[in-house]
């Protein structure tokens, strides 16, 4: 049986003054991010947040499907309005976000994969996907899209049980999602304004990376860069030292850990 989230427990636990405060709750659709998409056109408010309970077509990083069954999970947009020097910051804030809501909310200890994977016990728990529109130099919005297996039966989808987690796996027994979706929004606002003030929230998402001193493969479209995932720069981009000994940024792309 699939229960409905319970929003009054969701609305109890905020402590935000915009994130979530605005919030739409869709029993099925395509996907947040279309229509997160269509909200931001219309000028909702910075921070409106659109949740479903099942996703008919979600999309996860680099054209893949993001597995969204009914009543399970969160799957959540949120409409953010950064100035473009703050755009990158959604990037570290929403793992970072994520990481602290499943260690508040379900006492599970969470790494992250650079750039935006949440990991437990080196498992994926949930990703985030953001999707700008861009006016020149101003960005006109940006689509925080993130997924967390919270009550999902990894093994029951055998195409990532190896490689993903959710809390029931990790707990054996069922999580809150309201207490974790509660922990995320108020964690995503606090970081947010964090990142906007110092650095107090790189320091966090950086001290989370499992990717930093390993061996890693970082591919981008064609380019393939490999070497030790030595540290990342204040934009959050990976500097990995080659073989040569020669040290190069890479922005952007999926890693891949190697033993
Ligand atoms: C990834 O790790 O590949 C990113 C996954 C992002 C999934 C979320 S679920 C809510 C939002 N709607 C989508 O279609 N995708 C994002």
């Amino acid at each position: 049986m699939n229960v409905k989230l319970n929003l009054t427990l969701v609305k109890e636990r905020l402590t935000t003054r915009y994130v979530g405060r605005n919030l739409l709750y869709l029993t099925q659709t395509a996907s947040t991010q279309n229509v997160a998409r269509v909200e931001a056109q219309q000028d909702a408010p910075e921070g409106t947040t659109v949740l479903a309970e099942e996703q008919t077509g979600g999309r996860g990083r680099l054209g893949r499907p993001w597995i969204s069954p009914a009543g399970k999970n969160l799957y959540l947009t949120l409409v953010m309005r950064p100035p473009v020097k703050h755009l990158r910051v959604l990037s570290i804030v929403a793992p970072l976000a994520i990481a602290e809501a499943l260690e508040g909310a379900a006492g599970l200890t969470c790494r992250i994969k650079w750039p935006n994977d949440v990991l437990v016990g080196g498992r994926k728990i949930a990703g985030m996907l953001i999707e700008t529109d861009l006016a020149g130099e101003a960005v006109r919005y940006a689509l925080v899209g993130m997924g967390v297996n919270v009550n999902f039966d990894v093994e029951a989808a055998p195409e990532i049980a190896d490689i993903a987690t959710s809390v029931r796996r990790e707990l054996g027994r069922d999580g809150s999602r309201e207490e974790v979706l509660a922990a995320l929004l108020n964690a995503f606002e606090a970081r947010y304004t964090d990142a906007q003030k110092g650095d107090a929230a790189f320091r966090a998402w950086r001290s989370r990376l499992e990717t930093l001193g390993r061996r890693v493969r970082a591919t981008l479209g064609e380019r393939v860069e490999e070497g030790v995932a030595e540290d990342v720069d204040a934009q959050g981009s990976l500097l990995i030292r080659r073989e040569d000994g020669s040290l190069v940024t890479v922005e952007a792309g999926d890693v891949t850990l190697r033993t």
